[in-house]
């Protein structure tokens, strides 16, 4: 087997989705205590500590204690070497978020299990749809007073449209969670409370009908019993090729806090998720074992680190292998460039990477000419598809306080937007300013930065802008006609694409009807 091959075959690479306060922040300390990638679980965002990863880097996160921005934290696990890319988790949150799920081969679902399927989660597995993309799911928090786990996972197939295929099934709730039954291994392992911070001995009691089980759990074990005939009735069965094609997935339960049942799911995630899944570009599908790299920039992220004051270009590696120094071919503007200096983010620190793989995400200093969705090869003129922008569903008008910056404002807006960190609309009748987001925290980023990064003093004005499309038509006359009777609500975005902006969702509606040959685009690839 080429060495390529074998790198390949050890990586996987994943996200969390989930609502916010499902557990998501939880579950990555104690996934990466369990890649011993951190000494001690805690630190990841450690509202209580007072400690925080490196991976905060604005002191606005410091404060709230969120991470608004994506990192990525690679860790051995099993044998295979995981990276987990950390998506936004706030109340709010921004097309990184999506983004960043372009970039993945898999995700895990963390769901609360005393509300169940929320919103956020519905939102993001849409998303993983677009590509079908595998989902594990956890079910979070055994240890407090929850919904009953089969309506649960009832409401999940319900709902969300996947399978539910039990892998282990929780004994009890609450004060009395006494562990999982693992059904595919025929196995208990019994749960010990306050042990969250700790790399936990395993007790496993093989079989079910094991006296063992009595002696440990009581009148648990007959009750688990029965519960299981009815489980096994009204459950799937796991496949791995359903899982594959993102139809069915399996299910793991447990207590991030206690660190109970995380281990588990990695376990799965290592033995089940795929490695380095094909990409499509405009030219052809390219294998992760192909010797020649390639890869797409999903993420652009300025000053990550207030000391460096610099910009970093998040790439997924597709194909092939990195070498510190290579060239590499930036196609959308046909150039070479020699990479010295990538990096990379174990447990959020940074640290200059000498070798990365199909798989892995490697950071590039960026000093203005890398954008979104840009491919990079070792001189194939190809570029990877699927990396989109989404129509933003908050609008702001942005105004200065000095009108004199007009021109820092616009610089700073149209880069902002190259970054993907906001969209920004002009107006073709008037010379407002539109600023689109897709999560309202999004806005005081913007204006954040604009005042540290362009020394712009902005600030906002409401608008009533219910959506906004991009519009195309393959007839030009027709598109004309269009464009002359709707100009009062057209607009161009940051790389200059013709918006519709709707005033309310009754106009847009009207405006598909009056001219059904237009099409009115949800989201636009980069
Ligand atoms: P998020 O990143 O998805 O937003 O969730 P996070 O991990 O921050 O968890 C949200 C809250 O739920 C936290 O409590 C966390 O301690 C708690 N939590 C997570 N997993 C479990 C679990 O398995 N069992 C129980 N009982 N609680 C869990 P908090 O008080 O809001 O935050 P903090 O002050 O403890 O940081």
């Amino acid at each position: 087997m080429s060495e390529q091959q074998q790198e390949v075959d050890l990586r996987r690479t994943f996200a969390i989705i989930s609502h916010p306060d499902a557990g998501k922040t939880t579950i990555t300390e104690k996934v990466l205590l369990f890649g011993q990638a951190l000494q001690k679980a805690g630190t990841v965002k450690g509202k209580k500590s007072g400690q925080h990863a490196k991976s905060d880097w604005m002191e606005m996160e410091k404060d709230r204690g969120i991470s608004i921005t994506t990192s990525v934290m690679q860790f051995p696990y099993n044998d295979c070497l995981v990276n987990l890319l950390d998506t936004p988790g706030h109340e709010d949150f921004s097309e990184d978020t999506y983004r960043t799920l372009t970039a993945v081969d898999s995700c895990l679902m963390v769901i609360d299990v005393a509300k169940g399927v929320e919103n956020r989660t519905i939102k993001l597995m849409e998303v993983t749809r677009l590509r079908d993309t595998p989902i594990i799911t956890f079910m979070n928090k055994m240890d407090r007073d929850v919904r009953d786990p089969m309506e649960v996972m009832d409401e999940v197939e319900d709902i969300l449209k996947i399978k539910c295929a039990p892998i282990t099934w929780p004994i009890g709730m609450g004060k009395g969670f006494k562990g999982v039954y693992n059904i595919m291994t025929d196995e208990t392992i019994l749960y010990q409370s306050g042990q969250g911070h700790t790399i936990q001995e395993k007790r496993i009691i093989k079989g079910l009908n094991n006296p063992e089980l009595d002696k440990a759990i009581g009148d648990y074990a007959d009750d688990l019993r029965e519960e299981m005939e009815l489980v096994q009735g009204a459950s799937h069965e796991f496949n791995i090729d359903e899982f594959l094609k993102g139809e069915l997935t399996p299910v793991y339960f447990g207590t991030a806090l206690g660190n109970f049942g995380v281990d588990h799911m990695l376990d799965g995630l290592t033995k089940w998720a795929p490695k380095p899944l094909p990409r499509e570009t405009d030219t052809r599908v390219v294998n992760a074992e192909e010797n020649s790299f390639s890869g797409f920039v999903f993420k652009i992220q300025a000053n990550m680190d207030p000391k460096h004051r610099d910009r970093i270009a998040f790439m997924r590696i597709c194909s092939g292998k990195y070498e510190k120094g290579m060239k590499m071919r930036q196609v959308r503007i046909n150039k070479d460039v020699r990479i010295a200096d990538a990096v990379t983010f174990m447990a959020g620190d940074r640290a200059n990477v000498e070798q990365a793989y199909a798989g892995d995400i490697i950071g590039l200093h960026n000093h203005g000419s890398i954008q979104i969705g840009d491919t990079f090869t070792e001189g194939e003129m190809m570029k990877f598809s699927g990396i989109p922008n989404f129509a933003p569903e908050m609008f702001r008008r942005i105004r200065l306080r000095d009108p004199l910056k007009a021109k820092q404002l616009q610089k700073g807006l149209i880069q902002l937007a190259e970054e993907g960190a906001v969209q920004v609309f002009r107006p073709l009748n008037n010379n407002d300013m539109i600023v689109g987001a897709v999560g309202v925290l999004q806005f005081e980023v913007v204006v954040h930065r604009l005042k540290n990064e362009y020394n712009v003093d902005a600030i906002y004005e409401p608008i009533s802008v219910a959506t906004a499309r991009w519009v195309d038509c393959s007839d030009n006359k027709i598109f004309e006609q269009f464009k002359r009777k709707s100009s009062e609500n057209l607009a161009l975005d940051g790389g200059d694409n013709l918006t519709y902006i709707a005033p309310t969702m009754v106009n847009l509606n009207l405006a598909q009807e009056r001219y059904p040959e237009v099409k009115f685009m949800k989201t636009r690839e980069h």
